[in-house]
C-alpha cells in the first residue's frame, strides 16, 4: 500500500456506517481509526447524550470543534466524525485543509433502518426520525457533498467491501 500523508475524514448522516466502514478503511491503509464522538466523551467524561442533556448542543458543537482539530494533527488517521461535524464550518475548513474528505452517501430507508435500534442519538429522540432525517438531508446534504469524495452506501455489501470502494474512491480522487 502506497503512503498517505494525508488522514482520512468521513462524514454523512447518522447510520451510514462511518464507524463500521472507517474501521474497514483504517485496516486497508493499515493506518489508526479514530472515533471523534468517543473521543469527545472521553474529553468530557460523559456521553454525548449526557452532553446534550447537561450543556446543550451549542457546548456539544464547541467541543467537537476542538476534538477534531486536536485528532486532525496526528496524520495519517482515518477519523469517523459525528454527522453534524462537516456542517460547522470552522470544522469543515479543517477537515478540508488536513484530511480527504469523504461523504458516505446514503437514502432515507437506510439511514431510518439503520437508526432504529439505537438510542443513543439525542436528535432522535422522542421524535419523529423519519422527518428529523428528512430534514437533516435536506439541509445537509449540500453541505456533505463539499467532500472531496462521494462514496453511496450499499446494504447489499459488507462494510469491508464498502472499505475497498472508499479505498478506489480515494485513488481516483488523488489520481486524477
Ligand atoms: C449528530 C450525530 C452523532 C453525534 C451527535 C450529533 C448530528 O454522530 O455526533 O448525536 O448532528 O448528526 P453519528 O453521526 O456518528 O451518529
Amino acid at each position: 500500500m502506497v503512503g498517505l500523508d494525508k488522514n482520512i475524514a468521513l462524514v454523512g448522516l447518522m447510520g451510514a456506517g462511518k464507524t463500521r466502514v472507517g474501521r474497514e478503511v483504517a485496516k486497508i491503509f493499515d493506518i489508526p481509526f479514530i472515533d471523534a464522538d468517543r473521543e469527545i466523551e472521553f474529553s468530557a467524561g460523559c456521553s454525548v447524550q449526557e452532553i446534550f442533556e447537561l450543556y446543550g448542543e451549542k457546548a456539544f458543537r464547541d467541543g467537537e470543534r476542538k476534538v477534531i482539530a486536536r485528532l486532525l494533527q496526528e496524520a495519517p488517521v482515518v477519523i469517523a466524525t459525528g454527522g453534524g461535524a462537516f456542517i460547522n464550518e470552522q470544522t469543515r475548513k479543517k477537515i478540508k485543509e488536513t484530511a480527504i474528505s469523504v461523504w458516505l452517501r446514503a437514502d432515507i430507508e437506510l439511514l431510518l433502518e439503520r437508526t432504529k435500534h439505537t438510542n443513543h442519538r439525542p436528535l432522535l429522540q422522542n421524535t419523529d426520525v423519519r422527518k428529523v432525517l428528512s430534514d437533516l438531508i435536506e439541509k445537509r446534504y449540500p453541505i456533505y457533498a463539499k467532500a472531496d469524495v462521494i462514496v453511496d452506501c450499499d446494504t447489499e455489501i459488507t462494510p469491508r467491501a464498502m472499505g475497498y470502494r472508499v479505498r478506489d474512491a480515494i485513488w481516483e480522487y488523488l489520481n486524477a
